[in-house]
């Protein structure tokens, strides 16, 4: 690993040496992290590096100054030092007076999809360590790009997959771990939540999200810029959280990788219908727009090592929230929607059994020792994980637990099965982001109780 700078600050705090830390002296040392993107997402980032000894907050940015005013006064509230804000203006480049400012170790990134790969690319050549919000790029070029941005530039860059922090998910990368399910054959995800009330609302952002029709610049939050991929794109949009756990589970870029995906797309309805069913009718500008987002795209992957993964995005139909996670070997399977397991030889024959045993057992060891700290945060406690796994790894000069290459060959799915269905749902080999390295390289993610 390079010595990286954004260790300044223990060198503020006078620490001799900037060398990986000693676990006594790690405590002392602290980064100084800029935010662009404090809506929604980024406000619950916000409050996880908030509560934090080991971060200060030092700049934010955000074109809609409802959302930067709130931001600020989540840092006001913690009684932390006011950071320097930016985007006041409404000017879409302001992150770039961001990323300029002085004594900055790392940036967040928590805007919408198209802003991610720009953003990134400039904090890495700005030489600032990178956190995203899912997903990496829009297009396969963009992911070729960070790739090359972050290579030139050497700083570390991480995806914040929050879903892999799970409790259920790392109980059951402890199974796969431990050998539970005998050897990996298949495995399942998906992002299947009902977002009509996300897309559309009624453009006040003190309403609640399924209160109106709006998107595009009348709408609010979301609605501003999510609902025209819909409207724009037919594919696997919002991966990660889906392939994420099964990446981990089968080693994906560590001795494994992904050789071949594709996409089917059903028919686009839902979105519609909503319109039709909120506004009371169709005369509406939102019920004249035409959807080229299927309601349920299913993605198949194949796997060096002779793994299928099945992917499903599922946001345009009332259902309520499933991941849909299932993970089967040649000794059982899990599967997270009914919080069911069946382990040959230990289940009775042909019976599922409840998981909370099995989940009980093998509790990772970060949610053992971190339980009641993330208690309160985001997704159920999984933000406070994500965020920790960040800073610390960032403190300790230690590689991102979910790296660039995690990060591109996850999302990249999404150009991926695009390209799938545009072309009458052919199968694409996948590239290989690595170059090679996935043979040689070691899995490193959760492997420990610190992050
Ligand atoms: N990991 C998770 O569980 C999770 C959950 C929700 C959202 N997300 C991701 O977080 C990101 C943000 O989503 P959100 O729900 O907060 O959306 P949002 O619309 O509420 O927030 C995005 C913010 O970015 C700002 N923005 C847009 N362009 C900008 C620019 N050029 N410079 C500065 N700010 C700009 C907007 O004004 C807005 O406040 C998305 O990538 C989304 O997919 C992840």
């Amino acid at each position: 690993m390079h010595r990286r700078d954004f260790l300044l600050t223990a060198a503020a705090l006078g620490a001799t040496s900037l060398l990986p830390a000693a676990p006594a002296r790690a405590s002392r040392r602290r980064v100084r992290l800029g935010m662009i993107g404090t809506g929604m997402r980024g406000q619950v980032l916000l409050h996880e590096l908030l509560r934090r000894d080991d971060v200060e907050v030092a700049a934010l940015c955000d074109i809609e100054p409802i959302m930067l005013k709130r931001a600020l006064e989540m840092a006001e509230k913690a009684g932390k030092p006011t950071p320097k804000a930016y985007g006041e203006d409404g000017d879409a480049h302001a992150y770039r007076r961001l990323l300029a400012q002085r004594g900055l170790d790392a940036v967040l990134i928590a805007t919408p999809w198209e802003w991610h790969a720009p953003m990134a690319i400039e904090a890495m050549q700005a030489k600032l360590a990178v956190g995203c919000e899912v997903v990496a790029g829009v297009t396969l070029k963009d992911h070729w790009d960070v790739l090359e941005a972050q290579q030139r530039s050497g700083m570390p860059y991480m995806l914040l997959e929050n879903v892999c922090y799970r409790r259920d998910v790392m109980a059951a990368l402890q199974m796969v771990r431990a050998g539970l399910f005998g050897e990996l054959v298949h495995l399942q995800g998906g992002y299947q939540h009902d977002l009509r009330g996300v897309k559309f609302n009624s453009g006040n952002p003190n309403e609640p999200y399924d209160s109106g029709v709006e998107f595009g610049p009348k709408g609010w939050s979301e609605a501003r810029w999510r609902t025209e991929h819909s409207v724009r794109r037919n594919g696997e949009l919002y991966p990660s959280h889906g392939i994420g756990p099964c990446a981990m589970y089968t080693g994906i870029n560590r001795g494994n990788r992904f050789t071949h995906i594709n996409s089917f797309a059903s028919k686009a309805r839902g979105l519609h219908e909503y319109t039709v069913e909120k506004s009371g009718g169709t005369t509406h500008p939102s019920t004249q727009v035409r959807f080229k987002l299927g309601d349920i795209v299913t993605t198949t992957l194949a796997c060096e090592n002779g793994e299928t993964i099945l992917l499903q995005h599922d946001t345009s139909l009332p259902r309520p929230y499933s991941l849909g996670f299932r993970v089967q070997g040649t000794k059982g399977l899990w599967m997270d929607l009914n919080q069911s397991i069946h382990i040959e030889g230990r289940s009775p024959p042909h019976k599922w059994e409840p998981f909370q045993a099995y989940q009980d057992q093998y509790d990772h060891p970060l949610w053992r020792k971190y339980a009641e700290t993330a208690a309160g945060a985001g997704h159920g406690g999984m933000d406070y994980f994500v965020i920790h796994a960040f800073v610390e790894a960032l403190k300790a000069e230690a590689p991102m637990p979910i790296d660039i290459y995690d990060a591109l060959a996850w999302s990249a799915i999404t150009p991926l099965s695009e390209q799938s269905i545009a072309e009458g749902f052919k199968t694409l080999e996948f590239p290989d982001f690595t170059r090679g390295q996935w043979r040689a390289r070691k899995p490193i993610f959760a492997f420990d109780a610190k992050y």
